[in-house]
């Protein structure tokens, strides 16, 4: 039976009714609700403008909701199942700082999978925790990193007893989710907060059909990206919460130091009518995707040199499950890597992928995917066949990077600590003093702390000349490593490193 409650928009409705009324607006923004034209007006119409507003009488303020938006948070809340959600205007990246800074206090230890978001490394740095990082599950052939299986965590557990939290990826950047329901019972068993970033898996909430979410687990909390796969705005996120382990008073205080006072009313509006559709559309509309989505895989499966990620990916990786609205395409046996593949989809074909990687493109899913999309989509694969596959020469160098450098201070002092600026070459077994990554996905080689390995430089080298962007923090090429002539390493470090 479903919640008539549900039909509710409690904040769009009210902002619809204040855009459209006649009021003469002596607040910000600028604009006026839409009365200085411009060339994105031309194009969107007023209307875009007229629903960008404020904290006017009405509307409730985020930072400390007590009318539409508690409203629309609670909706949201019962919609995933539960006992509290945030609204975030910031992404998950803003709702993973606030759950790490609200829950570990410096020197805490959290233990994390190493594939983890760049916001995580972010929140370690913010809130001076410690990380002690547990190895997923390699996929050498794919060039993937996986999800982590329950005895890792365990052992995780049973080697740092004291640690305060736990974090968990449900799902992977592929689709993969761990073993949720028994990893967050040893962490409960233990006495340790399950964090979980949920930012590929908002799309759990609304079907029987896909991996479970953090909330029906009874996960303490949970970042999930409703813009990335439930159809809301591009930045808008929600912090869902279980339980009574969370000190909500501290995540309040974490994420209105995080937030801006001026969030936006577009993004938030999106959240509210974003939940709506997908609690009352979400089931029968992944059902349908998901039907869509097999018979995909099986044309694509057929293709010469094409191989697909399904169900069966994760049957002998025990406790893990796969989300299905993720297409894994393996292309390497074309003879084209992954880089090229994605390159080449949107210059020949208009098709835009979400990610590549050495061996792997991705696409991601949703009850917005068309029919005549996986059309295009296969079709572009048949013709990149036909081209590549029986005249491929020799398979590019396929490098898979997995790093699990030493680490030699907290993320936190080392960002603290002097640092000087040396070209790439002159790195080697020095301590990093940024994250190193290439985005999408945002995975660290080295992160602030760890010591600079040769494997970590040609890693980086390699990844340059395929044409990745590397996030560093300079422009020139130089990297930021510590000046330890010039440290003094904080007393109070402590003793594993
Ligand atoms: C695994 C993972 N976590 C967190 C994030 C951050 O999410 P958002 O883009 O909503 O800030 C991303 C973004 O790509 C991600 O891939």
């Amino acid at each position: 039976m479903k919640d008539e409650r549900q039909y509710k928009t409690p904040f769009f409705t009210k902002l619809k009714a204040y855009g459209t009324s006649d009021v003469s607006p002596f607040d910000v923004p600028g604009h006026k609700l839409g009365r200085v034209k411009n060339d994105l007006m031309d194009f969107t119409g007023q209307t875009m403008f007229a629903l960008d507003s404020n904290a006017p009488i009405g509307l409730d303020t985020l930072g400390k909701p007590h009318g539409v938006i508690k409203e629309a948070e609670k909706l949201m809340a019962s919609a995933c199942g539960a006992d509290k959600s945030y609204f975030l205007t910031n992404g998950t990246s803003v709702g993973i700082l606030a759950m790490i800074m609200s829950t570990c206090r410096a020197n805490d230890k959290i233990i994390l999978p190493r594939n983890v978001h760049k916001s995580v490394i972010n929140a370690l740095i913010l809130s001076g925790a410690m990380p002690i990082f547990v190895k997923p599950d390699i996929d050498i052939e794919l060039g993937i990193a996986n999800g982590v299986f329950f005895e890792t965590y365990e052992e995780a557990i049973r080697n740092h007893p004291d640690a305060k939290a736990l974090f968990v990826i449900n799902p992977t950047y592929f689709g993969i989710a761990s073993d949720l329901a028994r990893i967050t019972e040893l962490a409960h068993d233990n006495d340790m907060l399950v964090l979980v970033d949920e930012a590929h898996g908002a799309q759990f909430y609304f079907s029987e059909k896909l991996p479970v979410t953090a909330m029906a687990v009874g996960a303490d909390i949970s970042a999930t990206s409703m813009h990335k796969t439930g159809g809301s705005l591009t930045q808008s996120s929600v912090l869902l919460t279980k339980g009574r382990r969370i000190d909500h008073v501290r995540l309040r205080s974490a994420l209105n130091m995080l937030q801006s006072t001026s969030p936006s009313s577009l993004l938030i509006a999106s959240l509210d009518v974003a939940r709506k559709t997908m609690y009352f559309e979400g089931e029968r509309r992944i059902n349908k995707l998901l039907a869509l989505a097999d018979k995909s895989r099986k044309l694509l499966k057929q293709i010469p040199g094409i191989k697909i990620i399904d169900q069966e990916y994760v049957e002998d990786r025990p406790g893990f499950d796969f989300d299905l609205t993720k297409v894994v395409i393996k292309v390497s046996d074309l003879g084209l890597s992954g880089f090229e593949v994605y390159q080449k989809l949107r210059k020949r074909y208009n098709i835009q992928m979400e990610l590549a990687e050495s061996h792997i493109v991705l696409a991601v899913l949703s009850i917005g995917t068309t029919k005549d999309d996986l059309e295009r989509l296969i079709l572009a694969f048949k013709d990149l066949s036909d081209k590549y596959y029986k005249v491929r020469k020799r398979l590019p160098r396929i490098k898979f990077i997995y790093q699990f450098p030493e680490t030699f201070a907290r993320p936190r002092d080392a960002f603290h600590a002097p640092k000087i600026h040396v070209p790439l070459e002159e790195t080697y077994d020095e301590i990093c003093a940024e994250s190193i990554m290439i985005y999408p996905p945002g995975i660290p080689f080295v992160i602030p702390g760890e010591i600079i390995t040769k494997e970590v430089i040609n890693d980086i080298k390699f990844y340059l000349k395929k044409g990745s962007i590397i996030h560093s923090e300079l422009d020139n090429g130089n990297i930021k490593i510590i000046d330890k002539e010039h440290w003094i390493k904080w007393e109070g470090e402590y003793d594993e490193f």
